[in-house]
């Protein structure tokens, strides 16, 4: 397999092994990827930009603004542009920087950018290797996902031997390939993902809604479009800086709108996830001008909403995965699995809000996935792109999948 069409950002730190960035380079762009290279400061002490700019056929960037030109590298704009950010080498000190959101050159402000996948390729002295120091910050950036691209032993430049050497470029090259490929297995399928709250109004200037931040529901649908699937999304009200490029994008506000949106689209698709934090009640009337503090109290008549999960479910077709959320504060497994079958579906992954890095606004997240099958998996507590992952896998667990 090639890597026609990815785009790869390569870091280059300083260490005797950049000098193996540009074999690297070489080698990514002859299986077809587009790549920019960004180089630390330190790393021109070993390569030239000029040797990586034309293997890469892209102009090299290190720094926020080049020669005073007032134009500024938008470091977010390239971390949402690149499907996969390598860094190879990777020195003790850019570990360390990118392990403790250190932030002052334009590769870490990339990295703290990026929201794709990160794999790092270390490149040091035996003894750095295995000092306490890296090994923890290595460990640090494993719990973020971060993919290890490990230290192979042999010769140093040190003259001593041992763990240290970067993984060779052909090999790297291959991670990169397999890590693709194996990423293309919801390639030719449909996915519709509802996400983030609704909003019901209760006059021009106020609605009733909830603390859903839609992180759960954009990680499934990047991780949705890096694994080759068509997406679209159907979502509510959310304050994140989202890249649609490539998503079918449906902005809606409240549960009824959600509905229709996702009415839509659910005939044409394999896969429903209803990862949307849908208000269950919406105010009776939605009063025409804002409500006055008049009288000492208020009371305020909600209506229940749609349950779109419940609506689509009953108009399942044979074939088609319905996959749904469930947040409970007791007897969480029995009510997840009950929601299993009331909402006909496939799949229902169980937030849990007692455990703490789970749930709403925050990064990580715990799940419990239950199988209409009688089939479980439970998660520890990982960054929400890896629980995406872990819940596509499930996904590839049903029996109607094919
Ligand atoms: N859901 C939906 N439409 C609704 C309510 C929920 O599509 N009106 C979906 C959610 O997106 C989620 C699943 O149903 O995938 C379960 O949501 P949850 O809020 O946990 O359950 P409810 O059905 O609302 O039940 P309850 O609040 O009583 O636990």
């Amino acid at each position: 397999m090639g890597l026609k069409g990815k785009k790869i950002i390569l870091g280059v730190t300083g260490s005797i092994a950049a000098y193996k960035s540009a074999f690297l380079t070489r080698l990514l762009i002859k299986a077809g990827a587009e790549v920019q290279i960004i180089m630390s400061a330190s790393a021109f002490d070993f390569i030239t930009p000029l040797t990586l700019a034309t293997l890469s056929k892209r102009p090299v960037l290190s720094q926020f603004q080049n020669d005073n030109t007032g134009v500024w590298t938008n470091h977010v704009e390239l971390g949402l542009w690149a499907d996969l950010f390598l860094v190879a080498p990777i020195s003790a000190n850019t570990l360390s920087k990118f392990a403790n959101g250190i932030c002052d050159n334009l590769l870490s402000a990339t990295y703290l950018s990026a929201r794709c996948p990160v794999m790092i390729a270390p490149a040091m002295d035996l003894d750095m290797y295995q000092h306490p120091s890296v090994q923890s910050n290595i460990q640090k950036l494993k719990s973020f996902g971060n993919i290890l691209l490990d230290a192979e032993s042999g010769e140093l430049a040190s003259g001593l031997s041992g763990q240290g050497r970067m993984m060779e470029p052909e090999n790297i090259l291959s991670k990169v390939e397999d890590f693709f490929s194996s990423r293309e297995d919801f390639s030719g399928k449909k996915v519709l993902i509802t996400m983030g709250p609704t909003q019901e109004a209760l006059d021009p200037v106020r609605y009733i809604s909830n603390h859903s931040s839609g992180k759960m529901g954009l990680a499934l649908a990047n991780a949705f479009l890096a694994r080759g699937a068509e997406v679209f999304v159907v979502s509510g009200p959310i304050y994140l800086t989202v890249n649609k490029a490539g998503v079918h994008w449906n902005d809606v506000t409240s549960a009824k709108e959600m509905y229709e949106a996702a009415s839509e689209i659910h005939s044409q698709v394999d896969i429903c996830v209803f990862a949307a934090a849908v208000a269950d009640y919406a105010p009776s009337e939605v009063a025409p001008e804002k409500i006055k503090k008049d009288n000492t109290s208020l009371s305020i008549s909600l209506v229940k909403n749609v349950d779109i999960a419940a609506e689509l479910g009953a108009r399942k077709k044979q074939g088609q995965i319905h996959v749904g959320f469930a947040l409970e504060t007791e007897n969480e497994a029995e009510n997840a699995k009950i929601k299993l079958s009331k909402k006909n579906l496939d799949l229902v992954v169980l937030n849990s809000m007692k455990e703490s890095g789970a749930g709403f606004q925050v990064d990580t997240n715990k799940v419990h996935i239950f199988h209409s099958s009688g089939l479980s998996v439970q998660s520890e507590v990982a960054p929400k792109n890896q629980i995406a992952d872990l819940i596509l896998d499930q996904i590839k667990n049903i029996p109607v999948w094919v």
